[in-house]
């Protein structure tokens, strides 16, 4: 296959090129943007998982560009990730890990001690081809994204997230609307159709009363008796309003490239190569036959383990062991 392929079976990828986006994902949030109108005028936005940088030059677009030069440095934006990304002019980037409450208080240290207007996370595991496990995995992400946002997204912000429609997305939801006043899934159609990826578009951030900012993956810890003893009842039907954008370009769809076509080379290689981090871990474990651990927060289950809270559920070294 030549290298004009891609650029064929994938009108997105070309056009990212052509116009200097990083990742053919920057049409995602250009699509949500102009379907909901969340960044005009905004001056404090965070952009969770945000390598290679395609999101964070999109805010950088609607936030921080269309300002006179003197009035730029009013603008913060904030970029976060586990890996490193080329500089974007107008976005400050943290290399950090977005389930820890360290990041969440780097971030309100880079405003000021202001918090932001919006969150925005695209955050996504490195695919392992198990479909069950990576949507649990990128469940998690979401879950982690929310909870960061609980401690650093003003009274009134949005949120926009990565969500996969698989079996979680209800109860998803339901987690959503306990902090938002308006949540939808959004389809842009920059995402395949034939993917489950789709967006949550959360707008109007309230805190309920009392409630204090914590790690949603691990709240239950805190009042284990209401879980377990809950009883087994029908879940009741949940029913999550859904809003597709339409647009005239299909990303199903094979398109010719046309006589003025030009090949172009992507704008930004990433700065660390995909699937290098599961293709390591991988290659040392069979992850079809043995069990996985999923890992929350070391530290944490380290220091409930020596306090004897879950121990059914943690073994000596801290970890919650998700085939017990
Ligand atoms: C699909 S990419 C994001 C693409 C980006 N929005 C863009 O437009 O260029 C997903 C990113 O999530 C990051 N990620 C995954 N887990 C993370 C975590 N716990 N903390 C921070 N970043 C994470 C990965 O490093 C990866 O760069």
């Amino acid at each position: 296959m030549g290298r004009t392929s891609k650029d064929k079976r994938d009108i997105f990828y070309r056009l990212a090129k052509e116009q200097g986006w990083r990742a053919r994902s920057a049409f995602k949030l250009l699509q949500a943007e102009e379907t909901f109108h969340l960044l005009g005028g905004l001056t404090r936005a965070v952009d969770l998982c945000a390598a290679p940088g395609s999101w964070s030059q999109v805010l950088a677009k609607h936030m921080y560009e269309p300002l006179p030069l003197e009035e730029r440095e009013k603008v913060k934006i904030i970029a976060v990730d586990l890996q490193g990304m080329a500089p974007i002019e107008g976005v400050t980037q943290l290399r950090a890990d977005i389930s820890k409450e360290s990041t969440a208080e780097a971030i309100i240290d880079f405003f000021g001690g202001e918090k932001a207007q919006i969150v925005v996370s695209d955050g996504a595991p490195d695919s392992t081809g198990m479909h069950d496990f990576d949507a649990y995995v990128q469940g998690e992400l979401l879950l982690s994204a929310l909870s960061i946002s609980t401690f650093i997204l003003e009274e009134g912000g949005s949120f926009v997230s990565k969500i996969y429609r698989a079996d979680r997305t209800s109860r998803l939801y339901t987690h959503l609307k306990r902090f938002f006043k308006d949540v939808c899934v959004f389809k842009p159609s920059a995402s395949r159709n034939s993917s489950i990826e789709a967006f949550v578009v959360a707008r109007q951030f309230c805190l309920p009363e009392g409630y204090k900012p914590c790690n949603l993956i691990t709240e239950w810890h805190e009042h284990p008796d209401s879980w377990v003893c809950r009883k087994k009842e029908n879940p009741p039907v949940v029913h999550v309003p859904f809003v597709a954008y339409k647009g005239d370009l299909d990303s199903d769809r094979t398109y010719d490239l046309g006589e003025d076509y030009v090949y172009k080379e992507p704008v930004q290689q990433p700065l660390t190569a995909a699937y290098q981090d599961i293709l390591k871990k991988t290659s040392q474990v069979n992850i079809k036959y043995e069990g996985i651990r999923v890992m929350h927060d070391e530290e944490l289950f380290k220091e409930w383990y020596k306090a004897g809270v879950c121990l059914s559920s943690c073994d000596n070294n801290g970890y919650k062991n998700t085939t017990n």
